[in-house]
């Protein structure tokens, strides 16, 4: 059973898709968090995230390696634990300039698959091309939207009490970039299922999605 989330930042995809995948007994693949690691490493290792063809040559140096268990996420980028430093303000402006680089995108795209063909008991991948360039034969695509004030309202709650306004700019100016780069953009398969997200609690989305994998099952 494969199930792919996506959709843009705020929609409650990965608090979704770990309690779906912890209540379903599969494993989780957060693959937002394997493009923020290599942008954490391209800044500590001084690459220009705004030179593209800096940023492809070094694409291939950092080993990313994620863990799948839904009730303890981890990543590391060259065995350092990375699960803090990829969530600084820092990595979150410049994410989408590397997730751009068509060099980048290939690496990564090749490593989610490997790791989902290795989940034996299935796996639920969340991001933004999951149903349309990474997994297009999953079992179950669902893409989770919100409306902006909604998406801000979550994340600035997240990031502890951050001016809500300015969140929500940053958002849209992130699901801009994301939506519109050439190589795999931000997008609805068209074969999976949208879940606005706006009116709902998250146990709400999270009944809605156990209830699409189990009518697939
Ligand atoms: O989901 P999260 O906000 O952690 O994702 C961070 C960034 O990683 C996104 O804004 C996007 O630029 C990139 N990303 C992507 N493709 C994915 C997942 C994330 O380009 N499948």
């Amino acid at each position: 059973m494969i199930v792919a989330i996506d959709g843009p930042s705020g929609t409650g995809k990965s608090s979704t898709s770990k309690a779906v995948a912890a209540k379903l007994g599969l494993s989780y693949l957060d693959t937002g968090a394997q493009y923020r690691a290599i942008t954490w490493w391209m800044i500590s290792n001084g690459v220009d995230v705004h030179d593209a063809d800096a940023v492809a040559n070094a694409a291939g140096k950092p080993v990313i390696v994620s863990g799948t268990d839904p009730a303890r996420p981890t990543i590391t980028v060259d065995g350092v634990d990375a699960a803090g430093p990829i969530r600084t303000e820092e990595v979150t402006s410049k994410v989408s300039a590397v997730s751009a680089v068509p060099e980048v995108r290939s690496l990564i795209t090749e490593l989610q698959r490997s790791i989902a063909k290795g989940a034996e008991r299935g796996i639920v991948v969340e991001g933004r091309d999951i149903g349309t360039t990474v997994l297009p034969d999953a079992d179950l695509k669902i893409f989770l939207t919100a409306s902006p004030e909604a998406r801000a309202a979550r994340r600035s709650g997240e990031l502890k009490g951050a001016d809500v306004h300015a969140t929500k700019q940053a958002l849209i100016k992130r699901d801009a970039a994301d939506s519109s780069r050439k190589t795999s953009p931000l997008a609805k398969a068209d074969d999976a299922v949208e879940v606005d997200t706006t009116d709902l609690t998250l146990d709400q989305v999270i009944e809605c999605v156990v209830t699409l994998v189990e009518e697939k099952r």
